[in-house]
């Protein structure tokens, strides 16, 4: 019963929002499974009926629109509960894979008509933006005037991602929209100019939600580090894997935003530092040495600097400030008072140092092929890192991680694309396999290494060691994109 729920201020309650929803789903759902006839379709239209008429008797009309991640309600956006989360999510990718963005129902609705309309809506087929012209069309051939829709609208910034096929394009769009900010954010910084920090904000929450929808095509791209050695590039990626390693132990949702702004800024400081000693091949002068360390102090004074951040700031000063601190305080800057370091801190360090390792040329008094760079953390765990965070990063990296050159022991070449959520199976991930041919590398097909053969009850293959791209003139990020 509708009627329950009548006690409502001038807004419609949450619960009947989210009624009508649940309603309009199933009804939906059930289009697409049966015939206008069936038994159940003339119950869930009749259900559902009563739901939207309760609406326009005490609203006038029904208006549902989907924008970014979100559903609205006659302007109003529905709130999520976790109980109905997953139908909420459901229509809004049933409507997207017809390309409808939005519907309007002017008057009550007659039961024929919205059954009418509902399989219209289940039939529709693709992405074609003039889907909704189609059921519009046909609406007006049976006299039905009071139903309006509206194609799907993409924001700016915000490209909703639909299916698999979509969510690479995605992570793309986030990852290199990440560093045109940060370009931008850095000129700002120099020029003294307003840094545009909704966006930072708004990028950073599209990369949570692609990393949380899916880990291993943002963290691919990271690795492209060890072919870009531009510094912005080195701020996105920071942000992936910090936000990556937040996932994986926790952190809620919206601070795990708040992890990626920190990384995106945590070396804002050396934008102070001449470029000659940034970009400097041989070992630095103990002089420059004292310039490079006082990056973290300067980056936290730009951050403070910063009035727009709201509850970010502290966070942001802490990952600034304690980035090459260390776990056990023997880095830089050095203190006076030992402190401990806060969980953005360390977090920020961890993923910095991994990213910083790869690189080739700069700062390269480590080795960089990532296997040794995981062994050396291990090795350093609870003197320069967190032990505990350490142990979830190398996990999450995969001994082999994303984007490494491996060496089979059927002679073939490949490409690390995805690593198994398995422990046991770490050392086996999915593979690119890449052969020469006409003096270029190329793409050949995707393998699993986990697969056995049939006959032999023995792996097909097996990783025998990583590789150096840049010793074989492979441009990984190639094959990754
Ligand atoms: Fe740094
Ligand atoms: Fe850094």
């Amino acid at each position: 019963m509708i009627e329950k729920y009548s006690s409502v201020d001038d807004d419609l309650s949450t619960k009947i929002k989210t009624e009508f929803i649940i309603r309009f789903y199933r009804l939906l759902k059930g289009a697409i499974l049966y015939n206008p006839s069936n038994i159940i379709i003339s119950q869930y239209t009749q259900e559902c009926v009563k739901v939207i008429n309760y609406i326009i008797e005490s609203e006038g009309y029904l208006f549902l629109k989907i924008a970014r991640d979100s559903l609205f309600l006659n302007n109003i956006k529905v709130r999520v509960r976790a109980d109905s989360y997953p139908i909420l999510k459901g229509l809004s990718r049933e409507m997207r894979k017809r390309w409808i963005g939005e519907f309007r129902f002017n008057d009550r609705v007659k039961a024929e008509h919205l059954r009418d309309f509902i399989f219209l809506l289940a039939r529709l087929e693709g992405k074609h933006e003039s889907n909704y012209l189609y059921v519009k069309t046909q609406l007006e051939y049976r006299n039905v005037k009071y139903i309006d829709l509206g194609a799907l609208e993409l924001f700016k910034d915000e490209e909703i991602y639909f299916d698999s096929e979509n969510k690479k394009r995605y992570s793309n769009h986030t990852y290199f929209n990440a560093i045109g900010l940060m370009k931008e954010i850095v000129e700002s910084v120099k020029g003294q100019k307003v840094i545009n920090i909704r966006k930072a904000k708004r990028l950073m929450q599209n990369a949570v939600n692609a990393i949380m929808e899916d880990e291993s095509t943002l963290l691919g791209l990271a690795s492209i580090k060890n072919y870009d050695e531009s510094t912005f590039n080195h701020s996105v990626n920071v942000a992936i894997y910090a936000i990556a390693l937040g996932q994986r132990i926790g952190i809620p949702k919206r601070h795990l935003s708040h992890l990626g702004v920190t990384g995106l800024f945590h070396d804002i400081g050396k934008i102070e530092i001449p470029i000659e000693i940034i970009n400097k091949e041989g070992t630095l002068t103990s002089e420059e040495w004292e310039v490079v360390r006082s990056h973290p102090v300067i980056g936290s004074e730009i951050v403070m600097k910063m009035k727009e951040w709201g509850e970010l700031i502290t966070r942001m000063i802490d990952g600034t400030f304690e980035h090459h601190l260390k776990y056990d305080q023997s880095g830089y800057p050095k203190l006076t008072r030992k402190r401990k370091l806060t969980l953005f801190g360390r977090i920020v360090a961890l993923a910095d140092f991994f990213d910083a390792c790869g690189r080739p040329r700069q700062y390269s008094r480590y080795p960089y092929i990532s296997e040794n760079i995981l062994g050396f953390m291990l090795q350093r765990s609870g003197k320069d890192f967190d032990p505990a965070l350490v142990k979830v990063f190398v996990n999450m990296m995969g001994i082999y991680p994303l984007g490494t050159l491996v060496l089979l022991n059927t002679n073939e070449m490949g490409i690390v694309i995805q690593t198994q959520v398995e422990v046991e199976q770490i050392d086996r991930p999915k593979v690119s396999l890449i052969y020469y041919s006409e003096e270029a590398y190329r793409k050949g097909e995707i393998v699993d290494l986990t697969e056995k053969d049939k006959d032999t009850g023995e792996f097909k293959r097996t990783i025998m060691n990583s590789l150096d791209p840049n010793e074989y003139n492979i441009n990984v990020a190639e094959f990754l994109i």
